[in-house]
């Protein structure tokens, strides 16, 4: 397949200078935002689809038309694979029936996420796949590493995985990913492998089109039980 999909242009030339005041503001003032009231119902539905699957659970977050969560939960069939995404109008493609240990959810993810954390979920796998780059200086708050939810991402714990094509989203993920929890995580080329099909159709595009693909991926602890803290 041959495809021409742009390369992200950014007027930055390196991370960006207030991410480690954005990261530092995250971390002393939760966000306190009212969750929405459709996304409580989304979730609530959701926490019922899982307490009827007692399997592990893998998050495929930002998952637009869900092949990724189609894919996943192919991949890992004693996994429940839930992916959430913010676009009817995406989530509404036709790609043929789902598998029954995956559901996707229509929310937003900065109230999903609080009401996962919230609920005790632990996913053991959490992809953050291709999100949006928002590459302009003035959008680093609407990155996930620069906004007020990128704390809450962290503490749902697991093996987190963020794939971009934009090598300056990883390092800066990274760099906050540093801040925020201590761990250091490489920024690695990621290859899809000869053969495989790409997990995502932004993946696909991006790797049709000759463009590297980035990668960063990082094990995360689960926060202490309410009752042991
Ligand atoms: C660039 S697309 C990537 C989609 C898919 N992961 C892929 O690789 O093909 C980013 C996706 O994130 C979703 N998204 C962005 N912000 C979101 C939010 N706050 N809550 C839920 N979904 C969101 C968008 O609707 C979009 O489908």
């Amino acid at each position: 397949m041959h495809a021409t999909s742009r390369t992200i242009t950014s007027n930055q030339t390196g991370p960006h200078e207030d991410l480690a005041r954005r990261v530092a503001r995250a971390l002393a003032h939760p966000l306190r935002k009212p969750v929405a009231d459709h996304t409580r119902e989304a979730f609530a539905q959701a926490h019922a689809w899982l307490a009827e699957r007692p399997m592990p659970l893998i998050l495929d977050a930002g998952c637009g038309v869900g092949l990724s969560t189609r894919r996943l939960a192919g991949r890992f069939g004693d996994h429940a694979v839930i992916g959430v995404d913010r676009s009817a109008h995406r989530l509404g493609r036709n790609h043929g029936a789902l598998p029954d240990n995956a559901l996707l959810v229509r929310a937003d993810l900065v109230d999903f996420w609080r009401l996962a954390l919230a609920a005790g979920w632990q996913p053991v796998r959490h992809y953050l796949l291709y999100p949006n780059p928002y590459p302009k200086a003035a959008q680093l708050k609407m990155r996930w590493h620069g906004h007020p939810v990128f704390p809450t991402i962290l503490a749902l714990g697991g093996r987190l995985e963020l794939r971009s094509n934009w090598r300056l989203y990883v390092e800066e993920f990274a760099l906050a990913l540093a801040q925020a929890s201590g761990v250091a995580a490489a920024v690695e080329p990621w290859h899809p492998a000869a053969g495989n099909e790409p997990l995502t159709p932004f993946e696909a595009k991006y790797h049709a089109s000759g463009q590297a693909l980035w990668r960063l991926v990082v094990d995360l602890p689960y926060p202490l039980a309410r009752e042991a803290r």
